[in-house]
């Protein structure tokens, strides 16, 4: 009778969420310029998974990344990267769990023009005065497919090139989970393809873990799965999705919004154009 419970047990404990977050509140301001972002947030996110969040323009997504990566600390509430209580962390231990644990990619890609594609991918690996794991390394260069670009500096590669070469830098260090904000915001969409491919891969064939944010469904339906944000809370949840599933779900959640008279008044960014709020 016990069987099944038992097996469950032990299937959770051989793959806990690879990040948690508990209950995640942050607040900005005080006052009359008072904002909260997060609002009680709490999620598992899966190990070996790709997740997309989504949401209104100033629903808390980039807050939400941000306090789970360490680039930014909750008001309250907690976090854990495979099993490291990173709210708790002191500023020492966050840059060194960063360094090594944690990948991040942003829209804006943030590569250094000075160094190569080559450089530029094992920066973290130099900045942590490590050694490179050169069979990893060349699967990530394998799977980035810029194997012919690494002595480019990145004015000489296309958008999509400087992407990928950013997200190899996210994934050099093997990390335990890589968070992405927007991270096709400013491509064409055929270099949003390569980027997304890329990602893809290093979940199905690296066994990485991977968390983005988006305003697009068609980037949303290359996930495992789609946590919907408003007004700080996850209101949704969509397992499988497809382009059609989410642009479903993205029209349920902003007509609930609007019925219940909260809708984020936040300027909408030029994103919206692709379909993210549907109002
Ligand atoms: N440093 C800050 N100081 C004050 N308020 C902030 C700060 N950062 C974010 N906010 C506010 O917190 C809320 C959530 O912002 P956040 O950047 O997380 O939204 P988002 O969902 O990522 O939006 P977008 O889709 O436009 O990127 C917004 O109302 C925003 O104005
Ligand atoms: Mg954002």
């Amino acid at each position: 009778m016990s069987a099944p419970t038992q097996t469950a047990a032990v299937v959770n404990e051989k793959n806990p969420p690879i990040a948690i977050a508990r209950k995640l509140t942050k607040v900005y301001g005080s006052g009359d310029t008072r904002v909260v972002a997060l609002d009680g947030v709490s999620i598992e996110i899966e190990r070996g998974s790709f997740t997309a969040i989504m949401g209104p323009s100033g629903s808390g997504k980039s807050t939400l990344m941000h306090c789970m990566a360490g680039l930014d600390r909750p008001s309250d509430g907690h976090v854990f990267v495979d099993g490291n209580p990173i709210s708790t962390l002191s500023e020492r231990q966050l840059t060194k769990l960063r360094r090594t644990r944690l990948g991040f990619v942003f829209q804006a890609f943030n590569l250094i023009p000075t160094l190569t594609a080559l450089e530029n991918i094992t920066l973290p690996i130099d900045l942590a005065r490590g050694k490179v794991d050169q069979a990893w390394l060349d699967a990530v260069i394998d799977a980035v497919g810029l194997a012919d670009r690494l002595g480019h500096k990145p004015s000489e590669l296309s958008g999509g090139q400087q992407q990928r070469v950013a997200c190899a830098r996210a994934l050099v260090t093997r990390p335990s989970i890589v968070f992405a904000d927007e991270p096709t915001g400013n491509l064409d969409s055929v270099s949003s393809h390569e980027v997304l491919t890329f990602l893809r891969k290093s979940v199905d064939e690296l066994g990485q873990s991977v968390v983005v944010v988006t305003h697009d469904p068609g980037t949303a339906a290359f996930a495992d799965r789609v946590l919907f944000l408003a007004d700080g809370a996850v209101v949704g949840d969509l397992c499988d999705p497809t382009v059609d599933s989410v642009i479903d779900a993205l029209r349920e959640h902003s007509e609930r919004s609007r019925a219940r008279g909260r809708h984020t008044t936040n300027g909408a960014t030029g994103d919206s154009a692709k379909g993210d709020d549907l109002r």
